[in-house]
Order: C-alpha cells, then structure tokens, then sequence
C-alpha cells in the first residue's frame, strides 16, 4: 500500500528476510521508542516463526510483495541475500517506504542503477547499511582529512584479510546468489569506509586479479567457522585490485577468506602529500617543527557501529539529518568491486563508468 510523504515521529518499518543480520536491524528497532515493527517476511516458514515469536512482530508474510501490499509501511530493511537486494528495494521505494538495504548495494551496478533510479523517481530515501563509516577512527581520519591536515591524498591502501574465514552458513560460497566472494562481501566494508574517509572520489578505473585455489577443495586445516560447503564454492578465495579516482588518487585494495598470511588484517592506511594516516590506531604521520611526528588523538569516540547505522537510517526517514551513506556511494563501491571483478576476467585495466 502506497503512502504519501507527511513528517513521521514514529516510523513503522518492516523487515524483508528475517535471518542473521535482519535479527541485528530488530534487536536496534525494538530499542528505538520511534520504531515499531509492524511486519516482516522471510521464505523460510521456522525462521520466520522464531523472528515472529523473538521480535513480536504482528505481522509475517511468505513474500515482500505481500506484505508490502498489505502492511502501511513508512521504512523497510532489506536483509535478503545479495541476489535479491535489487528487487525487493526496488518495489519497497514504490510502495512508498525508504530502504535500509544491506551491504553491498547490489549484485553489479546495473542493478545498483535501478535501485537509484527508484529512490529518486520515488523522492525516498535509499541507505546502505555502511556501518564501517561510523566508526570512531574512520570519523577521527575523515575530520582531519577535511580539515585539509593530508593535501592532496595520493594513495590508499586497504586490507580486507582473514587467513581462514570462509563463512559456514548462508550462501557467502555462491557466485550465482553473492555476486562474488571475500572482495563484495568483506572487501566492501573495508573500501566503503576508506573511499567515504577520503571524500567518496568518483572512481574511472580498475585493474585486479582474483584467485580461487582453497575454498572449492575439501577443508585441509581445522578453523574456527568449521567446514564450509566446497562443493558449491564458485567465488573467489583472494582478490587484489587497484582502483583509479577521477582526482588522481589511487587506492589498492586487497581482500581474502583464506590467505597463507601470519594473521588477519583489517585496515587501512592513506598517504598524503602533507600527512599520512593508519586506521587501525587512528594514527597521523605528518612533519612538525623540523620533526616527523606520529600522532594519536587524545580521545577516539568509542561508537558501536551498528546501532549507530540503524539509528542514523532512522534519523534519516524521520528528517532529522543528511543521510551519510546514500545509495550513490554504494554505486560508486559497487562499481569499482564490479571493475576488479571485469579487470580479473579481462586481463587488463578496465575504464569505469
Ligand atoms: N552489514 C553487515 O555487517 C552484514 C553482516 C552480515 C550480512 N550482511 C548482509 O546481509 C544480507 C543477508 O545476510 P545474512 O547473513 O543475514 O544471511 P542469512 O542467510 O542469515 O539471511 C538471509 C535471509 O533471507 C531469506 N530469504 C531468502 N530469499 C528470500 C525471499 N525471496 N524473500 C524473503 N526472504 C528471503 C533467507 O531465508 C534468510 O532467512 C547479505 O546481503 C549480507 O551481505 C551484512
């Protein structure tokens, strides 16, 4: 049921899948007095039931279509596997509901075009669920970055690694369902932090390889995450690629579930021509008074990232504040995944448009 554009001070919202990570968006809701959950769907029957019974949800439909058709919804989490992101956000904008679509925006960016289009043709919000952007180190590097503390930003560098992380549940495996493997479904959060840190340049190209050379085999070694499903593994185990901006930086981006290295590593690092910078410790690397100094802040705000995603999703649909993670950022960290991805296939740098 279509609803027209009028101020909200409660937003009904409702959820579209109901498994793992539409568990996270609920548990935030529930806390939110200007949040009800009015409805949700998932085509499994027993997960829908165990979300029904844990959220209270009045509400639980087999399909989108059918509970978008029968439930007046102001806002909708889009929870599904990537496969089905385009889709559902799109019929929730027509419905007249914002979208708070997970990451990554879509499958490619033809689809993530679509899903922008809607949002616009609809005047309604569509938020990516970047959470990584939140993050106290990203917000302190991102205050100093537009404070002009870095000049001009020359490179990027960004590790998405786990030496054994290859999801045992879900569809993480499946290229057909994901769109790809460690590089959209970890490598995104990675990328969308940085490439927000340092102004969201628009990207004009890509080159990359990516290698799948464990996850397709039996599990030879124990792992913390148990034996995954090698049988249908058809994504990639590393991906490493190379990224051109419009404004001259270049950002390299490197993203595995299962690379030969010590330990894991989530980071990034972004060297400028006045000042260089490292996520990790929310370090800055500059000169001063004829010194090279490191510098710390006194004080990083401790953020849990992802309640603070839900509650700027809400903020945003009740008109409180500017949404910091629109879906033209998720198209621009969509296109330059999808631009690794064609550079792998093609053998050579890849133009970005
Ligand atoms: N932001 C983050 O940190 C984060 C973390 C985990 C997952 N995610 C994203 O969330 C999405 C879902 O991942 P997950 O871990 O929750 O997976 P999941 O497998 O736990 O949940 C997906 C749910 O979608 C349901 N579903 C499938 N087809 C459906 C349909 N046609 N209609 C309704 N429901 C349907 C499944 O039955 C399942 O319950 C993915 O896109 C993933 O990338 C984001």
């Amino acid at each position: 049921m279509a609803k027209q554009d009028a101020p909200k001070t409660k937003l009904r919202v409702g959820l579209i899948g109901a498994g793992g990570i539409a568990g996270t968006h609920a548990d935030n809701y529930k806390k939110f007095e200007d949040v009800e959950i009015l409805a949700a769907c998932d085509v499994s029957e027993p997960g829908l039931a165990r979300f029904k019974d844990k959220y209270s949800v009045p509400q639980t439909f087999k399909t989108w279509q059918e509970m978008l058709k029968h439930v007046e919804l102001d806002a909708v989490s889009v929870c599904t596997p990537n496969y089905l992101h385009c889709l559902p956000t799109i019929d929730a904008l027509n419905a007249g509901c914002h979208v708070l679509c997970e990451k990554p925006l879509a499958m490619n960016a033809a689809e993530g075009a679509k899903m922008l289009a809607a949002a616009k043709r609809n005047k309604k919000h569509l938020v990516i669920g970047f959470q990584f952007r939140f993050d106290g180190h990203t917000q302190v590097l991102k205050k100093a970055i537009d404070a002009g503390h870095f000049g001009k930003i020359l490179y990027v560098r960004i590790q998405a690694m786990r030496r054994r992380g290859i999801p045992s549940w879900g569809v993480f495996g499946r290229k057909d369902l994901q769109g790809g493997g460690p590089l959209i479904d970890i490598g995104v959060h990675a990328l969308e932090m940085a490439h927000y840190a340092i102004g969201a340049p628009e990207p004009v190209a890509a080159s990359g390889q990516i290698w799948t050379y464990l996850g397709n085999k039996t599990p030879a070694a124990s792992c913390a995450w148990g034996a995954w499903d090698h049988k249908t593994y058809t994504v990639e185990d590393l991906a490493v690629g190379m990224l051109r901006m419009k404004n001259g930086t270049v950002i390299h981006l490197e993203s595995s579930f299962a690379a030969h290295i010590e330990k894991d590593l989530w980071n990034f690092q972004i060297m400028g021509e006045k000042c260089g910078a490292n996520w990790e410790n929310a370090a800055l690397f500059h000169d001063e008074a004829g010194m090279m100094l490191n510098s710390v802040p006194a004080h990083v705000p401790k953020v849990e990232i992802f309640p603070c995603k839900m509650r700027h999703f809400v903020d945003v649909c009740l008109g409180k504040r500017k949404s910091e993670a629109p879906a033209e950022h998720g198209l621009m960290v969509q296109k330059m995944l999808d631009g690794i991805y064609a550079s792998a296939a093609a053998g050579h740098e890849v133009k970005l448009k």
